[in-house]
C-alpha cells in the first residue's frame, strides 16, 4: 500500500472540486486499514475517511490522512427459509450491489438502485429513497476502532438508524472506520411500491417483478437528479425538515401542491425541495454553481467553482427559505474545511 502526497481529489467527490490531500491511502484490506492508523508518521495528523465522496463538499484541500476504503468482495455468509446474509465489502460500489442482488432475486436493495457511493457509506448515513431506508436491509457493520485497532461488530439495532442519520454520525463519529457490512435480503421479495412516483412509474411496464422495480427507480432518477459523472453534485443538499402542525398547516394553507408527511401527532416533515422551489430558487444560477432544474434539493456545480461557492448559494438559500417560511434547513451534506473541522 502506498501513501501518497498532495494528492488530487477531484474524482473523489462528485461535486468534482479541484481539491489535494496532503497524503492518501487507498486501503484494500483491514491489515493495511490497521497499518496506515498505527503508523506512527500518521497517527496524530487530521483523519478523514472516504469513501465515494458523494456525499461532501470540498471547500479547500485537506491537510491531513485521506483513507480511502477499498475492501471489494461479496460474499453469502449465512442463508435461513427466509433470507440470505451477504458480506460487502465497504469499498463495493454501492449500485453495483444493488444489482448484484437483483440478478439473484434477492430483495430489499432494489428502491436503493442508483444511489452513488460506496458501500461502507451506507450504514452511516442510513441511505434512503422511494420509501426504503438502508436500515431495513442493515444486519451489521464490521468497524475498525481508530484510536485503539479494535475490530468491532455493531448490530443493527447499535447502528441507532434514524433518518439520514446513525451511531456514526453521532457517539461513533470520526472514531470508527466500516470495513463491511453485512446484509439481509429475502429470499421472496416484497416489493415497496407506495412511493407517489413509484406507482405511476411502475404503470410503465408489463409486470412487477425486482427488475422492473430496479428499472423504474432508476428511470426517475435519471429524469430528476443529475448525474455526477456529467454535473457536480451530492445529491440532496438539505435534509427534509421536521416541523411542528401549526407551520406545516400555515404554509400548506398558501400552497395546494404541497406534500407533508406526518412524523407523529405533533410533527410534519415537509419537502425542502418545494420550499426551496417556492423560495424561487428553481433552476437559478450563481456563477458556476446553482440550483438543479428538476430537482430544487439538488446543488450543483457548473466547473471551474469552489465548495465555498456552494456554501455560499446553500447559505442564502437557507436565509430566503427561513425568511419566507421561518424553516430552518439543516443540510444533509459533509462539509470539509481547512484547517480540517472534523
Ligand atoms: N418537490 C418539489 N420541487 C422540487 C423537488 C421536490 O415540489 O424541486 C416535491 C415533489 O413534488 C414531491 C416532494 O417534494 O412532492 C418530494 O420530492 P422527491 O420525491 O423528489 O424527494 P425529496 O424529498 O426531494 C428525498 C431524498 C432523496 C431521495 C428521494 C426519493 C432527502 C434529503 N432526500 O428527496 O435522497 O432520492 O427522496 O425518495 O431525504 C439524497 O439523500 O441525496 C437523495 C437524493
Amino acid at each position: 500500500m502506498e501513501v501518497h502526497s498532495h494528492y488530487p481529489l477531484k474524482q473523489f467527490n462528485t461535486f468534482g472540486f479541484d481539491v489535494h490531500a496532503g497524503l492518501f491511502a487507498a486501503v484494500g484490506t483491514t491489515d493495511e486499514l490497521l497499518a496506515v492508523l498505527s503508523d506512527k508518521r500518521y497517527c496524530t495528523l487530521p483523519l478523514l475517511i472516504l469513501g465515494g465522496g458523494s456525499n461532501s463538499v470540498f471547500c479547500d484541500d485537506f491537510d491531513g490522512l485521506v483513507v480511502h476504503p477499498q475492501m471489494t468482495g461479496i460474499e453469502k455468509q449465512a442463508e435461513d427459509a427466509e433470507f440470505v446474509y451477504l458480506r460487502v465489502g465497504a469499498g463495493v460500489v454501492w449500485d453495483d450491489f444493488v444489482s448484484y442482488a437483483v440478478q439473484r432475486n434477492w430483495g430489499g436493495a432494489e428502491n436503493l438502485s442508483l444511489i452513488p457511493g460506496r458501500v461502507g457509506a451506507t450504514p452511516v448515513q442510513n441511505i434512503g429513497a422511494y420509501g426504503v431506508e438502508a436500515k431495513s436491509i442493515i444486519h451489521q457493520a464490521e468497524c475498525i476502532l481508530i484510536d485503539t485497532g479494535e475490530r468491532r461488530v455493531f448490530s443493527n439495532a447499535e447502528c441507532a438508524f434514524g433518518y439520514r442519520d446513525s451511531v456514526f454520525k453521532r457517539a461513533w463519529k470520526n472514531k470508527t472506520v466500516v470495513t463491511h457490512v453485512v446484509f439481509r435480503l429475502r429470499k421472496e421479495p416484497v416489493l415497496q411500491t407506495h412511493y407517489g412516483h413509484v406507482a405511476d412509474e411502475l404503470k410503465n411496464y408489463p409486470e412487477l417483478s425486482l427488475q422492473t422495480m430496479r428499472q423504474a427507480i432508476m428511470a426517475i432518477r435519471r429524469r430528476k437528479l443529475p448525474d455526477p459523472a456529467e454535473t457536480g453534485n451530492a445529491g440532496s443538499f438539505f435534509k427534509n425538515p421536521v416541523v411542528p402542525n401549526e407551520t406545516a398547516m400555515r404554509i400548506a394553507a398558501a400552497d395546494p401542491h404541497l406534500a407533508t408527511y406526518p412524523v407523529d401527532g405533533s410533527s410534519v416533515k415537509l419537502p425542502a425541495g418545494r420550499l426551496i422551489e417556492l423560495a424561487g430558487w428553481k433552476g437559478r444560477r450563481v456563477g458556476n454553481v446553482g440550483v438543479h432544474p428538476q430537482q430544487a434539493l439538488v446543488l450543483v456545480h457548473y466547473g471551474g467553482a469552489t465548495g465555498h461557492d456552494i456554501i455560499a448559494l446553500a447559505t442564502a438559500i437557507q436565509q430566503s427559505v427561513y425568511d419566507k417560511f421561518g424553516v430552518h434547513l439543516e443540510r444533509e451534506v459533509n462539509v470539509i474545511l481547512n484547517p480540517p473541522n472534523n
